[in-house]
């Protein structure tokens, strides 16, 4: 038995093992190892990937509960000659210092954009209009994605400038 997985656009027979997850799937079968492995227990972030559009953390999904899922790493936003804007902002801004949760970080920051973009309410106010995109607010929203050097001010500077 297999599992067809979507992912960037492309479809790929899997091995279907129940209990595989889908961060080991996308790193150690499909070989798309810009998605980190930190805890790989949900508590990082580096895993963070977009399922149909919602960031996740993969190591917490199961491949084979994924079949018709649209599966969006790293490597799907961006390419070293065509960088999205969040990847462009990163290197501008010098969103990282050892890079290990970068990619986890942009894949969460592009949700969240898209999230602010569709009025969210916020997160650190009780007006429910759409919100600002505060330090503050921003902090709240990536907080899930650890940066084990620190760089957080660095990495929100990134994400205001992709946002402007
Ligand atoms: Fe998945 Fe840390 S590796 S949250």
């Amino acid at each position: 038995m297999k599992t067809i997985l979507t992912v960037n656009g492309k479809q790929h027979e899997v091995g279907h093992d129940s209990r595989r997850t889908l961060l080991d799937t996308l790193r150690d079968d499909l070989g798309l190892q810009g998605t980190k492995k930190g805890c790989d227990h949900g508590q990082c972030g580096a895993c963070t990937v977009l399922l149909n559009g919602e960031r996740v953390n993969s190591c917490l999904c199961l491949t084979a509960m994924h079949e018709g899922d649209e599966i969006t790493t790293i490597e799907g936003i961006g390419s070293p000659e065509r960088l999205s804007a969040l990847q462009k902002a990163f290197v501008e801004k010098d969103g990282y210092q050892c890079g290990y949760c970068t990619p986890g970080q942009i894949m969460s920051a592009t949700a969240m954009l898209k999230e602010i973009s569709e009025g969210a309410p916020s997160y650190v106010s009780d007006d429910l209009g759409a919100p600002h995109l505060s330090d503050e607010e921003m902090a709240e929203r990536m907080s899930g994605n650890l940066c084990r050097c620190s760089a957080y001010p660095l990495i929100r500077e990134a994400i205001a400038m992709a946002a402007e």
